[in-house]
């Protein structure tokens, strides 16, 4: 059972340079705290926090059908305002690091693609192969675009 299954879910709009998106603060209140802030601006540090809470939640027992579903559109959100920043912003790095998304986007649609009682067996592995992508991804490449956002007059 996802653990917000019985808390309110309050969705925010959130204002950025280019355009408004929601921040769902349930996800956020849930583990603020459990894992080190990744970014001084608020909306990427916000959805990587999110991020982290579903790659976390592959884990539970019994396992959620649905959460790599939806962690799938929760990523694509993600990705995509990051690659809306980069176009605005004409950021130098910008086709490395959407190479970088599209290979997190393939990953996920290959376990999708999978046999769902697969995931039951796999969910540890599975989760734990999620984390330390996006672990590496949000303390490197991600980093070089918020310094970037951040000495911009986007930020
Ligand atoms: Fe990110
Ligand atoms: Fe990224």
């Amino acid at each position: 059972m996802p653990r917000y299954q019985n808390r309110t879910c309050q969705i925010d709009e959130y204002q950025t340079p280019v355009g408004v998106i929601p921040l769902t603060w349930c996800d956020f209140i849930l583990d603020i705290g459990a894992m080190q802030k990744t970014s001084d601006i608020i909306w990427q540090d916000t959805q990587h926090q999110v991020l982290f809470s579903l790659i976390d939640q592959i884990k539970e027992v019994p396992f959620d059908p649905d959460i790599l579903v939806r962690l799938k559109l929760y990523a694509e959100h993600h990705f995509i305002l990051e690659e809306t920043y980069m176009q605005t912003l004409e950021y130098p790095h910008m086709e490395a690091h959407i190479v970088a998304h599209d290979r997190f986007r393939e990953e996920l649609a290959a376990m999708l693609d999978t046999d769902p009682s697969m995931h039951v067996a796999l969910q540890i592995s599975l989760s734990d192969f999620l984390y330390k992508w996006l672990k590496l991804h949000v303390l490197g490449i991600d980093k070089k675009l918020e310094d970037f956002v951040m000495k911009s007059s986007y930020k």
